[in-house]
C-alpha cells in the first residue's frame, strides 16, 4: 500500500511525501523490531525463497535508478517500503559482502552467508582450473610450497604470495583472478560468489588457464644461455604443448578456455595456436582480428598504479589545473598525434603537458596532479589502451579519451559517455578545439560526470579477497555473458566428432 506513493513520489506535496515517508520510517522499525525478536540469524526466511522474491520481483525492492547505470544500484539505492519482512535479510546479506550489487538484471547469487563455501550449482559461472605446475603461476612469484604442492594456502589474506610492485601490477589481473577461483573453495574467505572452481571439468562452464603470463614476460624475456630461448618462451611452450594434450582442449578446441594475455607483449609466441581460446587482454593493439576480436575476448583494466581517493575527492573548484597529461610524449604508430597536442597545449597556461616518466616519485606526482584537475587526457600511445585511464577514474579526473581504437572494459554494463568525454583524433589536432570543448563544459555538467565517476571508480579495483563489484567480478560477469555464444560455437564444433563417436559405440 505505501509502494505507489514513493514511487510517485516526485509528483507529490511537500507535505504528504514528508508524512508517507515517516509513516514507511515506522513502518520499517516496526519490521526491524519484529525481525530482531524472531532471529538471531538471518535465517528468517529461506534464502532461496528470498532470491525468488528478489529476483522476480526486483523493481518492488528497489527503486528504478534512472541517475544510475547498472553497475552501482543497489548500493545507493533505498528498499523500498515493501510491508513484508524480508528486506532485513536482504540488507544483511548486502552488508556481508556476499553479494553482487552490480547486476541484479542478472541471475545473482544472493544465498551465500558468511563462512560458507559457495554453492557451485548456483553460481554465476563455474571454472575449471587447470592444475599445471607452480613454475607457470606463483612460481614466478618466487613460491615455493610443500613437494607436490600446487597452489598456496590462500586462506589467510595477509599471507598471501605478493606480486612484485611497480608497474608489473599493472597487468597483474592474472594474479588476482586465480586468487579468486582459491578462495572460492575455501569458507574463512569472504567474497562474492560469482565464480566458483570446480574440480570436475564436465561442469565447468569454462577452463581456466592459470600461467601468469604477464609477469613471465616482464620478468623472463631475456635470452638465457646458449639456446637463445627465453624461460618465458620455453613456458609458453610448454603451455601449448600440455594444451593440446588435454581432454578439455580436444573437447571443445579450445574454444571454452579463458587464457590470460594481459601484457600486450605476453603469449606472442603461443597465442596464434591459442588463438580459439577466450583471451583476457588490455586490447586489440598488436593482434589480429583472427586471433583476438571484441566478440570473442574480454578486455580487463589495467590495475591503476596511483591511489585511489576517496572522500578527499575535490570538487569542481579545487582543482585549479584544467587539463593534465604527463606521460610519454614521443611513441611509435598512433602515438604521433602526442606530439601535436603538445604542440598545441604546452603554452597554455592551465594545462599541464609533460614528459615524464612514471618510475620513482614519478607515480605519487601523477596522482596527485590528476586529482588536482578537472579533465586528465588520455591519448593513444603504442597500443590503444593504457593504464593512465584508470589512474585518470580513480582520481575522480574525467577521462578525456583520444584514441579513437581504443576498446574499453565492461562496456556492455557501463556507458562510458556518462564520466568519459571522447574525441576524435582527427578533432583533437584543430587549433583551438580541444581547449574550447573542454572549457565549455561547465561546472553542473562537470559535477554530473564527477559523481558518476565516484560511483563506479570500484568497478576498477583489483582486490584480495575480491569485493562485491570490483573488477574481478566485473571480468566473471564478463565472461558470464559470454556463456551462451561459446556454447554455440563448441555445440557447433562437435556436430560430426559426436556423431561419428556414437556410431562407433554402437
Ligand atoms: C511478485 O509480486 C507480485 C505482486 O506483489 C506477486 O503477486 C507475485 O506473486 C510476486 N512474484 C513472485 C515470484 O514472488
Ligand atoms: C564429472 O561430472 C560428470 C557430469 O556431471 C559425471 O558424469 C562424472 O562422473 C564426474 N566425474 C567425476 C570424476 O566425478
Amino acid at each position: 500500500m505505501v509502494l505507489p506513493v514513493v514511487m510517485s513520489g516526485k509528483r507529490m506535496q511537500p507535505s504528504r511525501l514528508l508524512f508517507c515517508l515517516i509513516t514507511f520510517s515506522i513502518i520499517l522499525l516496526i519490521f526491524s523490531f519484529v525481525f530482531l525478536l524472531q532471529s538471531s540469524s538471518s535465517s528468517l526466511i529461506s534464502k532461496s525463497v528470498f532470491r525468488l522474491i528478489l529476483l522476480n520481483n526486483a523493481s518492488m525492492f528497489f527503486r528504478p535508478n534512472s541517475d544510475s547505470d547498472s553497475g552501482d544500484k543497489l548500493s545507493n539505492s533505498l528498499p523500498s517500503p515493501s510491508p513484508t519482512i524480508n528486506i532485513k535479510p536482504s540488507s544483511s546479506d548486502i552488508d556481508n559482502g556476499c553479494h553482487d550489487p552490480n547486476s541484479n538484471k542478472e541471475t545473482v547469487d544472493l544465498g551465500q552467508g558468511t563462512n560458507k563455501v559457495c554453492d557451485a550449482t548456483k553460481a554465476l559461472l563455474r571454472v575449471f582450473m587447470y592444475d599445471l605446475p607452480p613454475e607457470f603461476h606463483f612460481g614466478l612469484l618466487g613460491w615455493k610450497g610443500q613437494v607436490g604442492q600446487i597452489w598456496p594456502d590462500v586462506s589467510d589474506p595477509n599471507h598471501i604470495p605478493s606480486y612484485p610492485g611497480g608497474l608489473n601490477l599493472q597487468h597483474s589481473i592474472e594474479y588476482w583472478l586465480t586468487l579468486d577461483l582459491l578462495a572460492s573453495n575455501i569458507p574463512s574467505v569472504i567474497r562474492p560468489c560469482s565464480a566458483v572452481r570446480v574440480l570436475n571439468s564436465s561442469q565447468a562452464d569454462i577452463i581456466f588457464v592459470p600461467f601468469f603470463s604477464s609477469l613471465s614476460y616482464n620478468r623472463d624475456s631475456k635470452l638465457h644461455g646458449r639456446g637463445k630461448v627465453s624461460m618465458n618462451r620455453m613456458l609458453q611452450d610448454k603451455l601449448v604443448q600440455f594444451l593440446m594434450s588435454q581432454d578439455e582442449w580436444k573437447r571443445s578446441s579450445g574454444l571454452n578456455h579463458l587464457i590470460m594475455a594481459h601484457h600486450p607483449n605476453s603469449m606472442l609466441a603461443a597465442r596464434r595456436k591459442l588463438g580459439s581460446a577466450m583471451f583476457v587482454l588490455a586490447d586489440f593493439g598488436r593482434y589480429s582480428v583472427q586471433i583476438a576480436n571484441i566478440e570473442k575476448d574480454i578486455i580487463a583494466p589495467y590495475k591503476h598504479v596511483v591511489r585511489t581517493i576517496y572522500s578527499e575527492s575535490g570538487p569542481f573548484e579545487k582543482r585549479p589545473i584544467l587539463v593534465y597529461f604527463q606521460g610519454a610524449i614521443y611513441r611509435k604508430d598512433g602515438g604521433v598525434i602526442r606530439q601535436e597536442l603538445h604542440h598545441l597545449l604546452k603554452d597554455e597556461k592551465d594545462v599541464h603537458f609533460s614528459f615524464g616518466s612514471v618510475r620513482n616519485h614519478g607515480i605519487s606526482k601523477a596522482g596527485q596532479g590528476m586529482a588536482s584537475s578537472k579533465f586528465c587526457l588520455n591519448i593513444a600511445g603504442d597500443t590503444p589502451s593504457s593504464n593512465r585511464l584508470f589512474d585518470a577514474i580513480v582520481s575522480h579526473c574525467v577521462p578525456v579519451i583520444i584514441s579513437d581504437k581504443i576498446e574499453l572494459p565492461f562496456e556492455d554494463v557501463l556507458d562510458y559517455s556518462e564520466f568519459c568525454i571522447f574525441v576524435r583524433a582527427s578533432d583533437a589536432v584543430k587549433k583551438g578545439f580541444l581547449l574550447n570543448l573542454l572549457r565549455g563544459i561547465k561546472q553542473d555538467r562537470w559535477t554530473t560526470m564527477w559523481e558518476k565517476l565516484k560511483a563506479i571508480a570500484h568497478h576498477f579495483e583489483y582486490q584480495y579477497p575480491s569485493q562485491p563489484g570490483d573488477a574481478v567480478e566485473m571480468i566473471w560477469e564478463a565472461v558470464s555473458h559470454k556463456r551462451a555464444s561459446i556454447q554455440f560455437k563448441v555445440n557447433r564444433h562437435n556436430r560430426f566428432s559426436r556423431s561419428q563417436l556414437n556410431s562407433k559405440s554402437k
